[in-house]
């Protein structure tokens, strides 16, 4: 018999460490498996995690966008294999999978929001290991939810906005890309959101991001705005930033979906943001 406990794979991580803690704070017993105990990988470590289980939130991934370029089979193997796998358990079980992705399954081309039946065609190893992942668990046949986020940060984990903050502080002169857009979106709002859906359990395909787009560029004025950092910053486009793996140019959600069933609107990205500097 599945029990009622949440368990949380990936739960140390930058979201999964919000999430934990917002599940509880929602009264749910919440149980953590993550590396280095916990190998999704591993088929019996994976068994043994989610064995009479009723929810299961997957936050366990790959996320070194440019790493997955050199190693795309181990990007695989933990963002698509495992997640099929995990699928595969959870329809035998009856348990309710609620899985995250990504804006990276998208290529960026295209010149509005995305909506969540948009063609996905992932312009990196990690966007493709991604789609492999929502694919597989689609197939398994389990009762899932799949949350696409972007942009996020969070106190628990690296990301653009403790990097730009870091670099700025070392007195660092600093160029930002200006021609890819998104939606700057904290790791505590999707955690909120997860929750809400966990109670709904809802099944489908959701995008979720803070409401307002913006570019790197302005989201780093911003963060040094109200820090008040003198910082000698300049903008730059994508091209002329060489990395590993490209990233879209458009990683605009649009959200409609999520807000008509959640039936309240989603914050602007500069409020969550301003209380996330607060806390630095
Ligand atoms: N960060 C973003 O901007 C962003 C944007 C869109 C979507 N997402 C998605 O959001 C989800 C949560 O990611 P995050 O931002 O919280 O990144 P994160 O901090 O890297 O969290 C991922 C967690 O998974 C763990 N992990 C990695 N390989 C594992 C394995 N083989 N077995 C078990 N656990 C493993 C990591 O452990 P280690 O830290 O020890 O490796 C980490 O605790 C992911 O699905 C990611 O694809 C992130």
């Amino acid at each position: 018999m599945a029990d009622e406990r949440v368990v949380i794979l990936g739960g140390k991580g930058m979201l999964g460490s919000d999430l934990v803690g917002v599940c509880r704070a929602r009264g749910f017993e919440t149980v953590v498996f993550d590396l280095p105990e916990f190998d999704i990988t591993n088929e019996q470590q994976l068994k043994d995690a989610v064995k009479d289980v009723g929810v299961i939130i997957n936050c366990a991934a790959y996320t070194n966008v440019d790493g997955a370029e050199s190693e795309s089979e181990l990007a695989q193997k933990v963002n698509a294999e495992a997640v099929g796998r995990l699928g595969a358990l959870a329809a035998e079980s009856g348990a309710w999978v609620l899985h995250v992705s990504t804006d990276f399954v998208f290529d960026g081309e295209s010149d509005s929001p995305y909506v969540e039946a948009d063609s996905p065609n992932p312009v990196s190893a990690y966007g493709a290991s991604k789609l492999a992942g929502e694919r597989l668990l689609i197939e398994s046949g389990c009762g899932c939810c799949i949350i696409r986020v972007e942009w996020t940060y969070g106190l628990g984990g690296n990301n653009f906005v403790a990097k730009l903050v870091s670099l700025a502080k070392q007195g660092k002169a600093l160029k930002v890309i200006d021609d890819q857009i998104g939606s700057p979106t904290a790791t505590t709002e999707v955690a909120k959101v997860i929750v809400k859906l966990l109670e709904m359990r809802v099944e489908g395909m959701f995008h979720f991001a803070s409401f307002g787009y913006v570019s790197r560029f302005e989201m780093a004025k911003f963060i040094f705005d109200k820090l008040d950092i003198p910082v000698e910053l300049s903008s730059c486009k994508s091209s002329e930033y060489v990395t590993a793996a490209k990233r879209p140019l458009n990683s605009c959600f649009d959200c409609s979906k999520i807000v008509g069933l959640l039936g309240e609107p989603i914050k602007p990205w500069q409020e969550p943001l301003e209380e996330f500097l607060r806390q630095l």
